[in-house]
Order: C-alpha cells, then structure tokens, then sequence
C-alpha cells in the first residue's frame, strides 16, 4: 500500500520505492505538511517547532496562543486568509474584492488506480500500477470545498497533485490564485534549478541559491513559452548528477503558468508551481467547479539523474500515449529548410525521390501548402489545399509519396489566423483581439478563439477534410505567436479566457487523436516554445528547437533533459554552415547530435555531395541499429556543456547489457590534453566491450576515472562508442 492512514484518520502517510511524503490534519483541522523525502518509517510530526515570533500572525482558534502560526508553520495547501504572508496557492475572492477564506480538514478517500482530470492532460497508470488519495478541505465559512488530488506511481518515486475546488455557497466567487502543488519544507540550503531561454535557445540550465526572497518564474504568453519552461527543481547546495537531495516539480499544461521558490522569515524553504494569475480571474456559480492542472513530482536521493529518469519514465509511459508511445519513430526529412515555401509539387515529390534512395521513412511537407500561403503574411486559417501550388489534389501527392514505400506527414498551425485570409473576412470575431483597438500581432498572425466551441469545430473540421484526403500518417501541429489580446468577442467573463482556450486547445488535440489512432502527431510552437508534459499527453514528440545547429542544440536537448525523455524530443540534421547561426559543423557531429532525439533530416539532398549522402546512409543505418536504446535506455548527463570543454551523454539499456557514449569537443588547443568521461550507470564489477574496437574496460573504471576520448582536431568533433557487456 502505497498510501496508508493513521493516527485516526488524520496522519496520511504515502511510500514511494524511495520516498516518503507526509501530511496532518492537526488538532484545528489544518492539514500540515510534516515531510517529503528520503523513504522513512513513523511520525515526523516532531519536526515541527512552534514559537511567538514577533509579527507572525495566529488564527482566531487558538486564543491567545501565540506560538501557532500558518506564518510559519509548513502546509499542504497555504490559503490567503488564514495570516500565511508568504506566497500562498490559493486565493479566492466573493463580493467587491473580500478574499478571506479558511480551508480546514473534512475527510479523505484512498482509491486504487490513478485520478484523471476532466478535459486535462494527467499521468496515467494501470489500476495496479497506482493509487490515489483525496483530500477535502471545507472553508470554515461554507465559501468553497477543495479536494486536493494525490496520484501515486509508487515504482517510478513519483507523486502528482491537483486539486478541485467547487463553489460550495450560494453567490458567485472567483478563484483568483490556484497553485496545484505547494511544499514546505522546515530546513534546507537549497538551489533552486530553472530552464529559460527564448526563441531558437529554450531550455538553459540555470542554477541559483534559494535565498531571503521568492524567486520566480513563470509565462504570462498564454503558452508555457520558450521563456521559461513549467518545471523547477529544488536540489541540496551539494547536489550533483550522481549524489544528493532534489525534489522536482513539473506542469502538465501547456499554457500560462507561476513557479516560485524563496526562503522565508525563519529561513524554510517553500516551492509552488501553478497557473499564472495574471490575466486569470475564474468566476464559479453556485455549485460549480474548476479543476487545477496537475504538477508531476518526484524526489531523489541519488542526485539528478536519478531524478530526470524517474521522471523521463514518467512521461515516455504514463504521460505519452497511443500507437507511436513505445514505437521508434520514421526517420523523417522536412521540407521547410529545405524549401520554406518556395516549393511545388514536383519539388515535393523530388524530396521524397532522394529521401528514399537515402534509406529515410518519412517526407513532411511543412508550412505553404494550403489556402494564399507563399509567405507568412497570409493564408492561416483557409486550411484548402493550394492545388495551383502542388500542381494537383493533394491524395496525389500522398499516393505517390506512399507509392515509393514513404509514410507522408503535413504541418498545420490550427490555433491562428491572418487577417489576410477567408476565414478572418468571414469571422473577424473568432480572432482574439480587443474591441476598439488595434490588434497586436506576432508573425503578422492573431490567435483564433479557442475558448470557442463553434471555433474548434470549424477548424477541426476543415483540417480533417484535408486529413481524410490523405491518408496522412504524420501531423507537425504548430503554434507561432504567444496570447497578447485576451479577449473572446462572446465570453460572459474574460477572467476564464485562458484557461478555456487551452481547455479547447485539449479538447481538440483529444478528438483528433481518436479519430487518427494511426497518425504520429509532432507538437511544436516556432521550435520549442510548447514543450511541456501537457502537450505530450496528445503529441508523443515536440519539434525542440527551430535551432538546429548541433552545438546549440547541445544546450537545448542538455537542458531538455532534465525533464524530457529523449524520444520525445524533435531533433535533425541540417546544413553547414547552419541557417541560424552560421556555424560550421562536421556533418558527423549533426548526426550524433540529432541522433539523440526522433531524428530527421531538415535539407535539400539534392544539394549534397555524393560524399555527405553516403555519410548520410551510413548515419541513418546506425541510428536505426541504436534507436531501440536511445527511445528506451536510462540516460545520463555526463559532462555538462555550459561548463566544460565538451558535451557528453550516455544512453543505459534497462538491464545494462548495453551503452552508448555519445561524445562531442567543443574547444580545440594545440597539444590538447586528453579528456576522460566518467560513465554512469553500468553495472559494477563487469567488463564492457567497445563493439568497433573490441577493446575492453573495466566498468568501474570506466565509472571511476572514466574513458579516455580521441584528442579533438578541427573544431565540433564527435564521436559515439557502442559498448556491450561481456
Ligand atoms: C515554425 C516551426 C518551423 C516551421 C515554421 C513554418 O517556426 O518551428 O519548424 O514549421 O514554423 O512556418
């Protein structure tokens, strides 16, 4: 039992393999947070200490007690309203700007299996596999009833938290703050672990001390951003990828979010990730409810990598689903680099030509193949095949795709619309935009309504009929401006605007999914700008970055990691010099690096070399001869490339028969020293041999003073190494 209960019902108590996770309803009926961390037996209620701290507020129950503090004392869900001036989770407002509000303990369930969400993305498990547990809390005054949601995979050392809240008196109130999970914890020196970055450089691993005041991150965008991404760890100031405390915290939504982490008066630490307030004010009628999205956590004791599988595990097999979840994907060649949109038919049909003698699966026709779309001032919306463009319908181009043993994929951006368009002359109300002002645009490009049912429909609509035309075995689905003007021209309350778009963003991805079972769906949004665990609950793989400069993207998939199976994360080759940045790469180096995710190709073959094609085949053989271990292995960051002279990255095979060491020098010097790189995760006390070489290595060697690499010459060399157990 991964969950039990004691204490008469107020001590709930969940084990994980390697955590435990504690909580109390004390003697007023305020559930306490007492624990999170290594797996341990009995009470920790005696970590709590109570005092008279100067300024820290006591409720009205305990008279004139004035060592009981919600202040001070750690919590399960912090309301505002009850003294707790530190960031609390949860505000909710009845009646010109009145917030108070008392949540105190009223029952628990415990049920077998894991909790789904309604209309949201949420980890899912068989009915061995998991439990849940409920908690419900009524405000002392009747204003609301929350049930906060644990889900439990005991195997994989992670928790999930939700909540509902439910309008439980007789006028409307509105939540105005909702974060999904809270900890406490009542010491620590903590570093706080972020992910920032932008447009063409997302996921930067940034690591700063916890210290007197609330760090934050977050995206105000509509979408969880290229900015920031929704996932933060809190790990021990000693913490390093192989030993050492860290707790992580990790959204399963894809739009606006706000994660904090500081350090209070007393010195104790609290994290929280939940929706952005900004921009949200959710009004609930009597009776009603709003369900916060779900936070994915889990705890480490062995340091990071240890976290980053538990939760790559998570979600490569409890968030990600359907046909393609446990599949390795097509090798796929993209037209957009290749072309943009300055393309034809024949030159479609010239791509899959090349892709096949190449030895790839897929050709994707990307962006400018439907309605006025020659350039990205116009066209989103009309989503009508421009057969004037193909010289011909497309379920021609499909069948002739097909008929060279291709599968055939297309990309779509469903959400937005361009003034220039049919659609926008048709129904200028469907874009968000902000009566009597002038729009602002991103990408010269509005984001369509999707708070709206009729708007959905319409759009499902008319890309299933292009769909059906097909068949079309792949979708890119992306997402090119971030949500400035919040406004739906016939919502009753624009304070629920965003929240109900990504609801309608879910609903359709779902409807899709089951009316193509069959069809691999790539999310994207300009690159990476949507990689979240919300996302991939609909789109088993998400275009990671438009960089695709392989020393770039080592920052990007490095940082990605931390959270994010390999196999989900979208990744090709492309030209050299790179069309981003201009750099210079071996093609080699590509694709080792791109080889580390679903891997393509995003050029024009017909450009090449006879020598970079061959170089090519060879590439996609040998990826297809180490996918299985890539989709699948435990991975491990061994060297990291915001600090060091080199990337390095190791793929383990579940029952270490298997490794593969993917290594890439990022400086070059005269009479260079010799790199070593400390392996992880074989198993001690047996020899490893290198597959090309025959060479043999000690394992605990290779894991103590590591593996000698090639001195590098010329810049950006890489290589991999094949290891098998002997
Ligand atoms: C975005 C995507 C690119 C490409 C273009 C097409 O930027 O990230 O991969 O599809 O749109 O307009």
């Amino acid at each position: 039992m991964a969950v039990t209960v004691t204490e008469n019902g107020r001590l709930f108590t969940i084990h994980t393999a390697n955590s435990t996770y504690q909580m109390k309803a004390d003697k007023y009926g305020v559930l306490l947070h007492l624990y999170y961390g290594r797996r341990t037996e009995g009470s920790m209620e005696y970590l709590l200490t109570y005092a008279d701290r100067g300024f820290a507020s006591n409720i009205y129950d305990c008279g004139r007690d004035r060592t009981y503090s919600l202040d001070l004392l750690p919590q399960e869900f912090p309301v505002s309203g009850t003294g707790d001036m530190r960031s609390t989770a949860f505000t909710v407002e009845y009646g010109n700007g009145i917030t108070g509000c008392d949540l105190r303990f009223s029952g628990y369930r415990i049920l077998d299996g894991k909790y789904s969400l309604k209309g949201l993305p949420a980890v899912y498990a068989e009915k061995n596999e998991a439990q849940t547990l409920e908690i419900t809390l009524k405000d002392t005054e009747g204003l609301v009833e929350v049930t906060l949601l644990y889900g439990v995979l005991p195997e994989l050392d992670i928790i999930t938290r939700s909540a509902v809240i439910r309008n439980a008196s007789e006028a409307e109130v509105r939540l105005e703050k909702v974060m999904s999970a809270n900890l406490d914890f009542v010491s620590g020196d903590f570093d706080l672990i972020t992910f920032y970055g932008r447009h063409c450089l997302e996921r930067n691993f940034q690591r700063t001390p916890v210290a007197h005041m609330e760090q934050w991150i977050g995206s105000r965008r509509g979408m969880s951003s290229h900015h920031y991404n929704p996932m933060m760890i809190l790990a021990g100031r000693d913490t390093t990828e192989t030993a050492g405390n860290c707790y992580s915290m990790q959204f399963v939504y894809s739009g606006g979010f706000s994660g904090c982490a500081g350090m209070d008066q007393v010195g104790q630490t609290r994290m929280q990730l939940g929706l952005m307030q900004e921009k949200f004010s959710y009004p609930l009628a009597p009776g009603e409810s709003f369900t916060a999205p779900e936070v994915i956590m889990s705890y480490s004791g062995e340091g990071l990598s240890k976290l980053s599988n538990n939760l790559q595990e998570c979600i490569r097999r409890h968030i990600c689903r359907g046909k393609w979840r446990d599949q390795v994907r097509p090798v796929l060649i993209n037209s957009w680099e290749a072309f943009y949109m300055d393309f034809d038919g024949a030159d479609i049909l010239a791509l899959a030509e090349q892709a096949e003698k190449l030895g790839m699966d897929m050709v994707v026709l990307d962006d400018g193949w439907f309605g006025k779309r020659n350039d990205d001032n116009s066209g989103l919306g009309d989503w009508y095949v421009n057969e004037e463009k193909l010289g011909g319908e497309m379920k021609e181009l499909v069948y002739w795709v097909h008929r060279k043993g291709l599968k055939f994929g297309l990309w779509v951006e469903p959400e937005m619309i361009n003034e220039d368009s049919d659609l926008y002359r048709e129904h200028p109300d469907w874009a968000m935009t902000i009566p009597g002002r002038k729009p602002v645009l991103g990408r010269n490009q509005l984001v369509l309504d999707f708070s709206r049912k009729e708007v959905v429909d319409h759009i499902f609509k008319s890309i299933c009929k292009v769909l059906d035309h097909g068949p079309v075995d792949y979708l890119k689905w992306d997402y090119n401006r971030v949500i400035t003007d919040v406004y739906s021209h016939t919502a009753s309350d624009q304070g629920k605007v965003l929240y109900d778009y990504i609801l309608g963003l879910y609903e359709f991805l779902e409807r899709l999914n089951e009316r193509y079972p069959d069809m691999l769906i790539e999310g994207c949004s300009g690159g990476g700008g949507r990689f979240d665990a919300g996302m991939l609950y609909y789109t088993p793989q998400i275009w990671c970055s438009d960089n695709t400069d392989p020393i770039d993207r080592l920052l990007i998939q490095y940082g990605t990691s931390f959270g994010y199976p390999a196999g989900c994360m979208g990744a090709h080759v492309s030209v050299s010099p790179n069309e981003q940045n201009g750099r210079v790469t071996p093609l080699n180096t590509r694709g080792i690096v791109a080889m580390s995710g679903t891997f393509g190709y995003e050029l024009n073959p017909e450009k090449l070399s006879e020598e970079d094609k061959k170089e090519i085949r060879r590439q996609i053989a040998k990826r297809n001869e180490l996918a299985h271990l890539i989709y699948n292995g435990k991975y491990y960051r061994l060297s990291s490339p915001f600090e060091g002279e080199s990337a390095a990255w190791a793929f383990v095979s579940e029952d270490q028969s298997e490794a593969l060491i993917n290594y890439v020098s990022l400086q070059i010097h005269g009479n260079r020293h010799v790199t070593y790189i400390r392996m992880c995760g074989l198993k001690p006390g047996s020899i490893y041999r290198d597959k090309e070489t025959g060479k043999e290595y000690p394992a605990d060697g290779l894991m103590e003073t590591g593996m000698p690499m090639p001195i590098a010459f010329g810049d950006y060399g890489a290589v991999q190494i094949c290891l098998e157990r002997v």
